[in-house]
């Protein structure tokens, strides 16, 4: 008999080695690799799998998107694109405890309340832990049907019946008897994931799999499944506060990068109707270091604040520390702010943090990181009714946005009155919107007299403080 082989197989990332090792190459994860039975050679024959029989024209298959089935939770929806598409399979993932669970047993009781059969597959919690959980959200408990399940082919045979939606929570949980390795290890993820992606595609039900990503941000399972998925899904969220982001990361059926915004509340997820004031109703009064800029997130824009902190370093390489910002931005941001505003920020520490827990990561956000950071050193908080954005070059020229009119109509809905931000562009839109334009040229001209947004122009010398003005 032909000895059985074994390989090792990262849980990261999938990377296969005939020896286990001790750092993946591949994701860099420690300690990652599991052992599993190398596969026998498939006994099929080259070429075609049926010889061509079942190949279609284009024209002949008919097009799907007709078929959408909204979750009826409307911030779902937008992330998805419109809704669920038959047969698609979609990853979400998240940090444990982030509301994964809680989503998706919404997205059940939207499918419930259509008249639909959603079956919830758990093999994370009982039974018992999944009613009372739908009891919290206030749920009615007829419609939806649970199967706290984690062997593959007892899930398969419940999930052949006829269902209009199937959620497995969580793929990290599921095993195929026949394979060795423990629930969680990369061959059983994947040999899981792709038995029920087949049923899903056979059936044409909408599959839903929770995958858990690991604290450091490392996901063990998603990452080997995000090219077998037609849909990924991050749900991001800070334990102690209540926004959720959902993102897309990938997305076969829509856009990616779109956003929906939640909050968790007693009773579950609540769709956010508002993003802009969630994101800054906490925003201390009069306070300096803090800058309103819009974002756009997907196709929509959102105000967010961010806050700088320039203190004294005690260390021979300061810090530059960021949440929710990149860093290597705000770094770039501090040199050109030393060199071009004479801004001593050589001795200080520098962090800035985007507030409310969201992320930032367009370049029209550093005008108003530099302002915050420049209202911090001087502790000369920003015009309350002010909002900040452009792009700053190296040579310190304030850049455009794209999309300048949508930002600037969220800001006047929010109630702001003021925007600083690139001159040339801003003239276009003098008058639109009730803003009054403060426009610069370069990132210097903030500091100015002429733009007034610091009450005492630091150029002036503000006695001990004021070294770094220029
Ligand atoms: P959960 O959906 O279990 O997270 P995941 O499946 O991503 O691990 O959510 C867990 C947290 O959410 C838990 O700490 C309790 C909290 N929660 C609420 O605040 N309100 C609710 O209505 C529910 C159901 C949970
Ligand atoms: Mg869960």
């Amino acid at each position: 008999m032909a000895k059985t082989k074994i390989r090792y197989l990262c849980r990261e990332c999938g990377r296969q080695s005939p020896v286990p090792l001790g750092r993946c190459p591949s994701c860099q994860a420690w300690d990652s690799f599991d052992a599993e039975e190398e596969p026998r050679q498939p006994a099929r024959p080259p070429g075609a799998p049926d010889g061509g029989r079942g190949a279609l024209r284009l024209s002949e298959i008919p097009a799907g998107d007709a078929a959408r089935l909204p979750t009826g939770i409307g911030e779902l929806d937008r992330v998805l694109g419109g809704g669920q598409v038959p047969g698609a399979v979609t990853l979400l993932s998240g940090e444990p405890g982030v509301g994964k669970s809680t989503l998706l047993l919404q997205v059940a009781r939207g499918a419930a309340a259509l008249g639909r059969k959603p079956l919830y597959v758990t093999g994370e919690e009982s039974a018992a832990q999944l009613r009372l959980r739908a009891e919290r959200l206030g749920m009615d408990l007829g419609g939806i049907y649970a199967l706290p399940e984690t062997e593959i082919p007892r899930v398969l045979e419940a999930a052949s019946s006829r269902w209009d939606l199937l959620i497995v929570d969580s793929v990290q949980t599921l095993r195929v008897p026949e394979l060795a390795g423990p629930a969680g290890s990369a061959a059983q993820i994947r040999e899981s994931a792709s038995a029920l992606t087949q049923m899903a595609k056979d059936t044409g039900t909408p599959l839903w799999l929770v995958g858990h990503i690991t604290k450091e941000g490392s996901i063990a399972g998603p990452k080997l499944l995000e090219h077998l998925v037609d849909t990924v899904l991050y749900l991001e969220g800070e334990r102690d506060r209540p926004v959720r982001i959902l993102r897309s990361f990938k997305n076969r059926f829509g856009a990616v990068n779109e956003v929906g915004v939640f909050e968790m509340t007693g009773a579950g997820l609540g769709e956010v109707a508002n993003p802009s004031e969630l994101f800054l109703s906490e925003r201390p009064a009069g306070a300096a270091g803090s800058a309103v800029t819009p974002v756009l997130e997907g196709r929509r824009p959102l105000l967010m604040e961010i806050q700088a902190l320039v203190s004294p370093s005690p260390l021979p390489v300061p810090r530059r520390q960021t949440l929710g910002a990149d860093v290597a931005r705000v770094s770039l941001l501090a040199a050109v702010l030393e060199k071009k505003v004479r801004l001593k920020l050589f001795d200080r520490d520098v962090f800035v943090n985007v507030t409310g827990g969201a992320r930032i990561a367009e370049p029209s956000a550093d005008l108003a990181i530099a302002a915050a950071i420049v209202s911090s050193w001087f502790e000369s908080p920003l015009p309350a009714d002010l909002v900040v954005l452009g792009e700053v070059g190296l040579a310190g020229e304030v850049r455009r946005v794209g999309r300048m009119a949508e930002r600037l109509a969220e800001c006047a809905r929010m109630g702001f009155r003021r925007v600083c931000g690139p001159a040339a562009e801003l003239e276009g839109v003098q008058g639109r919107f009730g803003l009054r334009p403060v426009g610069v040229s370069r990132v210097s001209e903030m500091l100015g007299p002429r733009a007034g947004l610091f009450a005492e122009p630091p150029a002036g010398g503000r006695g001990g403080r004021g070294e770094g003005g220029g």
